[in-house]
């Protein structure tokens, strides 16, 4: 074990409460498109593939994420909540020309990189199911002549309900792709309305029914704190899931951020504690009907093993994703000697096409220090339920995951929100703990945060460093 050191802050646990406090009010909403740090931190330049690629370590589990940015015009627009890297639909052949320039980066990746063996595969969005069955026939056949894909691989694809044709539904089958990822939200269509979507609850049914018959993993992500949303909305929507036979279900507590319509409107959504009190409701009602909580707000039925694309969080520093297309994330962690880095590619069709003409497609970046590692293994290990261990935080940093973060599992337990299973071995959140995972997430990681700011932390002292160590391998 070695030797390079990184000096880090600390906190007390009176102020770390104090700032619990503050941000109880404000709906905590979910860390959906990045971990740590926030992209705000990020440097903004554009490397070439070459300099991407240099953290990849060869023989881990590779996962890769495509994007794709299209989704159905809505009014109010992007569904109202929509945060993610997205365009309104006007014309298929842009898709068509879309899909042009992400075989293009698919190429560049394998120039560089051999045929590399993946573990996953993931087409988010956007809304993947705008692919039709040509496109999406395109898609796989370089994936394959590019990588190597295992039977064992699990492909998920997620789509807005209404776009779940039988056509696509048939070719999405052949090619491939063994889980469906339906972002319902909710099934109540008093409720739906106020995303402006066409969505019928027989659409998600039929995606449903398809996949039980073609012996597919199938997904439904939901919404908590919707306008109008009370916790037997959440109870009824789980109950009818359930009885279709979804295997999956995401919990998502609605972030509000930037300029969505939602959050223009939030003084109209239910109160924070009304929220918090659905999305627990809602986490009861699933664990009764027979699901297992694989992470915040993630639920599997219990007799499925995890979905592989959680694994890649349960164990991030061991895991690597390439993500292509435009508005995509990739992360290498590296290792504690050798920090990787996490990158996105551009936004917008245009700088997108430019950058793969040009070998090099991405606008920001971020390069981990030993801490920002440390902090990603905690934020991640506390999402799941639990993946953190003080035993394997020892083997991979050298160091006390009790004595580390001491001041925030006091305040933490003061609340009655963090209990430590096996003997003191597994820090898990629990009770409103939960549904204020990221104001928790933000509070660990605000020492950190302010470093990168470049200002004063609420939550000052020292942390002792890091000890870099090989075990990250
Ligand atoms: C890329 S989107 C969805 C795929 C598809 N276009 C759809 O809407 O059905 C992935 C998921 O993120 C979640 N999501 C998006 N914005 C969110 C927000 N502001 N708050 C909480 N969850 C959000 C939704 O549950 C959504 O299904
Ligand atoms: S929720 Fe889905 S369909 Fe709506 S804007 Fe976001 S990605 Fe597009």
């Amino acid at each position: 074990m070695a030797t390079m050191s990184v000096p880090a802050t600390h906190a007390d646990a009176q102020s770390i409460d104090a700032y619990l406090d503050r941000y109880m009010e404000r709906q905590p909403g979910t860390k959906i498109q990045y971990g740590h740090p926030s992209p705000r931190f990020w440097e903004n330049r554009a490397p070439q593939f070459s300099e991407l690629l240099e953290p990849l370590t060869p023989g881990r589990p590779l996962t890769l994420y495509l994007h794709i940015p299209f989704c159905p015009p809505t009014d109010p627009p992007a569904c109202g909540f929509c945060l993610f890297a997205r365009e309104d639909f006007t014309a298929y052949k842009l898709v068509v020309t879309y899909v042009d320039y992400l075989l293009r980066e698919l190429d560049r990746y394998h120039e560089l990189l051999g045929r590399r063996k993946l573990r996953a595969i993931y087409f988010g969005g956007g809304t993947p199911n705008i692919l039709k069955p040509q496109e999406a026939r395109r898609i796989f056949q370089k994936i394959h002549e590019c990588f190597e894909v295992p039977h064992s691989a699990e492909v998920t694809l997620e789509g807005t309900p209404a776009l779940f044709t039988m056509d696509r539904l048939e070719a999405y089958a052949e090619v491939g792709v063994n889980r469906l990822s339906i972002g319902a939200q909710t099934l109540k269509p008093h409720l739906i309305k106020y995303s402006g979507r066409k969505q019928r609850p027989e659409q998600i049914e039929r995606a449903v029914e398809f996949c039980t018959e073609h012996h597919m993993s199938c997904n439904v992500d939901l919404i908590t704190g919707w306008f109008e949303q009370t916790p037997q909305d959440l109870v009824d929507d789980i109950d009818c899931l359930a009885d279709w036979g979804v295997t999956d279900m995401v919990n998502h507590p609605l972030t509000l951020q930037g300029g969505s319509a939602f959050a223009a409107h939030q003084d109209k959504l239910p109160p924070v504690a009304v929220t918090c009190r659905s999305f627990l409701v809602a986490r009861e009602r699933l664990l009764e009907r027979g699901y297992r909580a694989d992470s915040y707000t993630d639920y599997r039925r219990s007799d499925l093993p995890v979905v592989q694309y959680l694994e890649l969080y349960r164990d991030i520093l061991n895991n690597d994703r390439i993500g292509v297309g435009y508005g995509a994330n990739s992360l290498m962690a590296g290792t504690l000697d050798k920090p990787g880095h996490t990158y996105k590619n551009v936004v917008g069709f245009v700088p997108y096409y430019e950058g793969v003409e040009a070998g090099a497609c991405v606008d920001g970046i971020f390069k981990f220090n030993a801490e920002d590692l440390r902090l990603l293994y905690v934020l991640k290990g506390l999402e799941g339920a639990p993946y953190l261990r003080a035993s394997a935080y020892k083997q991979t940093f050298g160091a006390d995951l009790h004595e580390d973060f001491a001041p925030w599992w006091e305040a933490l337990q003061k609340r009655n929100w963090l209990v430590w299973g096996n003997g003191g071995e597994m820090p898990k959140l629990v009770g409103e703990g939960v549904f204020y995972m990221s104001t928790i997430q933000r509070a660990i990681s605000e020492p950190r945060n302010a470093v990168l700011r470049g200002g004063e932390t609420h939550l000052s002292t020292s942390l002792p460093a890091v000890p870099a160590t090989s075990a990250v391998a």
